[in-house]
């Protein structure tokens, strides 16, 4: 693994998914010993897969419990029925959820399904609030640049909030869907300002198809064409690479 910091964002390589995957793992497992009711924020999507499989090992072998803890995610679809297979509902029950022990009481996704999903939205930001603000924050970047779904014009004071999405993410998302007509246009997520009130932020990138993106994030100018560069100059971001995505 090597460390190094790049426009005040400390960046790891690590030699493989794998040992990035154990190190964040062990560092959120050690953040939950220490303090059993922390506040963690989730991401979806292929990147943090791996990740969610050494947390549910860490807690199969019993190092490992959030019986106290609780989470957030940062988004989620509008549109789609409830329980439908590919929501980031099922999602996190499939991939970390049903392994874990958390309260179900205790792990949040946007109320898509609300009567008015503006108001659900602030009732998600207020939420956040109440829980005492997110400790650890796990995120993906988009290709273009998204954090959660705060797509290219996203600017550094947005909140929780219904957003369109982008085509070029409609677009990665038919992998899930199979066509584009199938994939939702529409999605509550959290703000850049929601994800930078995050104490700790721990930016996952993985394979070649992210290098640009991560290039981006550490030397563009910081903008809300790329809201993954409003990052910078947060005190606790810290971004995990493979050697893929360093380029
Ligand atoms: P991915 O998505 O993990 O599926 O690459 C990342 C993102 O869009 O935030």
């Amino acid at each position: 693994m090597i460390r190094s910091t790049r426009n005040s964002i400390l960046t790891f390589v690590h030699a493989s998914r794998e040992e990035c995957e154990r190190a964040l793992a062990a560092e959120i497992a050690e953040c939950v010993a220490r303090s059993p009711f922390a506040v963690f924020g989730w991401a979806t999507g292929s990147t943090p897969i791996g990740l969610y499989r050494e947390l549910a090992s860490l807690h199969a072998a019993g190092r490992l419990s959030f019986a106290r803890a609780s989470c957030f995610n940062l988004d989620e679809y509008l549109d789609l029925p409830a329980g439908h297979p590919h929501s980031f509902a099922t999602w996190m029950r499939e991939h970390l959820f049903a392994h874990v022990d958390f309260a179900r009481a205790h792990t949040h996704l946007p109320d898509v399904h609300a009567p008015d999903p503006e108001q659900a939205a602030s009732r998600y930001e207020s939420a956040i609030a109440q829980a005492g603000g997110i400790e650890l924050q796990v995120l993906g970047i988009g290709r273009n640049g998204h954090i959660g779904f705060n797509e290219p014009g996203s600017t550094r004071d947005t909140r929780t909030r219904v957003v369109e999405l982008a085509e070029s993410t409609r677009v990665d998302a038919c992998r899930t869907f199979g066509s584009l007509d199938a994939v939702p246009r529409r999605a509550i997520t959290m703000g850049v300002s929601t994800i930078l009130a995050a104490r700790r932020i721990r930016v996952l990138a993985f394979g070649r198809a992210k290098a640009a993106v991560v290039h981006a994030l550490l030397h563009d100018a910081v903008s809300a064409e790329c809201p993954a560069t409003f990052l910078r100059g947060h005190p606790g971001v810290e971004l995990h690479v493979d050697a893929e995505a360093a380029g």
